[in-house]
């Protein structure tokens, strides 16, 4: 006997199969009879995906668009500047609301695993006690990891470094940075080698905003990847945005991807808010803001797309959909090929949750059973239709469906209802 039995559905890989759930786990997957689950979910025709995964993200700051006013210039700095504004009014209770308001728009797209930066300048870390906070409320449902992230500057704020390791005292799980808003190139590289020396010590993770510019020369990723190697941090570091790689040196670049490879540091565009956010002081040719995906994929680097801000003082737009940011990241790298578009879909699922180090993630007997039913029938027809998550199981339990979203058309001799599936041939 199965909790239940999700029938029928078509997996990222082709194939098609019956899910067998029992309490947490997935108990089965092949032939199943669905006279032997307590419920049955028939996804014929539809994707059964695991669920998206969001590496990089800011529970603490997300809607609070306007707040205490918007971004004029649409710049990272400005945001920053906003953000620093906030932070001083807002209050413990306020950051949970949004964070728990958004966890439910995530629940509600199937996106199960977070990992938020949290802001550590701020003496009362309200904010850090706000998303410990968060993280335990929604565990049952969502997996949310916390990066504790000096966003003024780890030496250039003058108490950061004190309240970063207090965060970490306090429970927060991977060690963050901000290397390019130091205010030397010195200070970026002494902080990264500082940053990853405490995240060794406390065998930690570390994921850092690193190279957040288009400064060709802001060239921190080198550092933090000499330090991933010679710290033995092989796979448990991450480097995001690493938008300067975008204006970099070619000859460098060619140097640069195979040590990064080497010490298996991972990346995390994200390229809503950075077509957004970059290039602002271009006038034309006016740069992308995204790093150069497909290259390091070429060398083997595993790159996953995150999503970073949803309504905050960065980035106006947002839904909690890992589609939407795959689909952006799709269209900017020119992942174009069906196997790219298909590596998109990876890249919000499966290669997310290897830079979280999620365990017992994916669809396989033993896995947590959670898993999303998608109105569509395969990775790239889910990406173009950003498709309904019909039904969304966490951990054994449904917690969300979604009525399918049939337009009806009132057009003499035409079908009545249109669904926009077109597989591939
Ligand atoms: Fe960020």
């Amino acid at each position: 006997m199965f909790d239940l039995i999700v029938k029928g559905g078509t997996l990222p890989d082709g194939s098609v199969a019956d899910i067998g759930i029992t309490g947490d786990r997935i108990a089965a997957i092949g032939k199943l009879d669905a006279a032997e689950a307590g419920e049955v979910i028939d996804a014929t025709g539809d994707l059964v995906s695991p669920p998206f995964v969001d590496p990089h993200f800011h529970l603490d700051a997300t809607l609070s668009y306007g707040l205490p006013r918007i971004n004029a210039s649409g710049t990272l700095l400005e945001g920053i500047g906003l953000w620093g504004e906030l932070k001083q009014i807002v209050t413990q209770e306020e950051m949970v609301a949004r964070a728990l308001e958004y966890c439910d728009w995530a629940a509600s797209m199937g996106l199960l695993a977070i990992r938020s930066h949290v802001d550590t300048c701020d003496d009362s870390l309200k904010g850090v006690a706000a998303m410990l906070e968060v993280r335990d409320k929604v565990k049952n449902y969502i997996d949310v990891q916390l990066v504790a992230f000096p966003q003024d500057g780890f030496y250039r704020d003058p108490t950061a470094r004190a309240n970063t390791l207090r965060a970490l005292d306090m429970g927060v799980d991977v060690v963050g940075g901000i290397p390019h808003f130091e205010r030397t190139m010195a200070d970026g590289a002494a902080s990264v080698r500082d940053l990853c020396e405490i995240a060794a010590e406390r065998g930690l993770r570390v994921d850092m905003h690193c190279d957040e510019s288009d400064d060709p020369h802001s060239r921190h990723i080198e550092t933090l990847a000499y330090e991933a190697q010679r710290l033995g941090l092989q796979g448990r570091v991450a480097g995001s945005h690493l938008t300067s790689m975008h204006s970099m040196d070619n000859y460098y670049v060619s140097k640069l991807l195979p040590l990064i490879a080497e010490a298996g540091v991972a990346a995390i565009p994200n390229p809503l808010i950075n077509i957004m956010l970059q290039g602002r002081r271009d006038t034309f040719p006016k740069r992308r803001g995204l790093t150069r995906v497909k290259e390091m994929q070429a060398h083997g680097i595993t790159v996953g797309w995150g999503q970073d801000c949803v309504r905050d003082p960065w980035y106006s737009l947002g839904t909690a959909d890992m589609l939407d940011v795959a689909f952006m990241g799709l269209h900017v790298a020119q992942m174009s090929s069906p196997d790219e578009m298909r590596r998109c879909f990876d890249m919000v699922t499966v290669e997310n949750a290897r830079i979280l180090g999620l365990e017992d993630y994916g669809l396989h007997v033993g896995a947590i059973a959670s898993l999303v039913v998608l109105d569509a029938g395969d990775p790239i027809e889910a990406l173009r239709l950003r498709a309904t998550r019909l039904s969304v199981i966490s951990k054994g339990r449904i917690i969300a469906r979604t009525p399918r979203q049939d337009a009806a058309l009132e057009i003499p001799g035409r079908p009545n209802a249109v669904r926009r599936r077109h597989p591939l041939a």
